[in-house]
């Protein structure tokens, strides 16, 4: 008897080792401890088999083996749940990195024009989108019937406003409100009535800037102006004032910089040129001091206007205005 359950004790144990699956596990608890047929328990059946003095031996060493078998599949299940925690922990595995945003280029380049008049003294302000005829037009010398209207078309709503087609009315809403000296820029969105291409969007940014105080002079528009391009576009960065007209400056001038790409010599960007345009500007006509109860003998100053979508695709050397706005990761992903 005790050879039997020998062989029975190694049996199980060698089945035991070799078992990968909690199903095999299974099956040998069944096939050797399981409660009919199980190979440990029909000898237990069987102990009428046996002369009575024997039985409690025999009991005592079939029950011995049955809790050495239970105890071994035990650490066996123990063992092989341990394996799968280890592998659902690979320390090993590298960190799952988390989605990081980053800021429009549209919004980095306004970030940047902001913090260099900033540096000059000049605050932030900010205007409605929606406007009136009368400061998107009248209030900057643009009466009704002046032709300079059209290149400023805008959407109108039916209740008498439209979208502002460009920053210029928040200098008019500022000065309204305060007494000259006054330094500021104006960054936001405006609209035009524009067909979409390569270089036209019907919402676009600008940044308005205006100073107003006494004896301020043209030079001090080049000196600030030249400035900003130096800051924005580096210091070998020609800065060139060429004569112009808008209906709100007298005198007019708009800003060209020395071409970025082939530094002046000529090439497709700058079409043949050296020369790109990046602003406009000028000294604030006396006709809009005079709308906002400045007297112009007392005041003077220089106000300028630059797209914002103009000066980013100048910075990095974009070529499409669409592709600001057509939320595609590719293009994003690179600024
Ligand atoms: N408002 C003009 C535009 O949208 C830009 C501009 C030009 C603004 C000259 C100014 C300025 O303040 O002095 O084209």
């Amino acid at each position: 008897m005790k050879q039997e359950l020998e062989k029975l004790r190694v049996s199980a144990k060698e089945r035991i080792k070799k078992a990968n699956t909690k199903e095999e596990i299974e099956r040998i608890k069944i096939e050797f401890l399981g409660r009919r047929q199980g190979k440990l328990t029909r000898i237990l059946k069987n102990m009428k088999n046996f002369p009575p003095h024997k039985r409690p031996e025999v009991g005592k060493l079939v029950n011995e083996l049955k809790q050495e078998i239970q105890e071994e599949l035990k650490r066996k299940i123990e063992e092989m749940g341990k394996e799968v925690v280890e592998e659902s922990v690979d320390i090993t595995l590298p960190g799952r990195k988390p989605l990081l945003g980053r800021l429009h280029p549209i919004t980095q380049t306004l970030e940047e024009i902001k913090r260099i008049f900033i540096g000059l003294g000049f605050q932030v302000v900010r205007g409605p989108e929606i406007e009136t005829e009368y400061y998107n037009f009248e209030a900057l010398n643009m009466p009704w019937h002046h032709p300079a209207r059209d290149e400023y078309d805008s959407f109108y709503l039916d209740n008498g406003y439209l979208l502002r087609s460009h920053t210029s009315p928040v200098q008019v809403r500022v000065m309204e409100k305060k007494s000259p000296p006054i330094r500021i820029i104006v960054p936001g969105r405006c609209y035009r009535r524009d067909a979409i291409d390569p270089s036209h969007f019907p919402m676009f940014h600008q940044v308005e800037g205006l100073a107003v105080d006494k004896r301020i002079t043209f030079s001090d528009l080049k000196g600030c102006l030249t400035y900003f391009v130096h800051q924005m576009f580096g210091k070998d960065t020609k800065v060139r004032f060429r004569p112009s007209f808008f209906p709100f400056t007298e005198p007019s001038a708009e800003v060209d910089i020395s071409c970025v790409i082939c530094k002046g010599k000529g090439c497709r960007v700058c079409s043949g040129k050296g020369w790109l345009e990046i602003l406009g500007s000028g000294m604030v006509d006396p006709e809009v001091f005079k709308k906002v109860g400045y007297d112009p003998e007392k005041y003077q100053g220089f106000a300028f206007g630059m797209g914002v979508e103009r000066i980013c695709m100048l910075k990095y050397g974009i070529d499409d205005i669409r592709l600001f706005f057509q939320n595609d990761l590719r293009f994003l992903r690179q600024f």
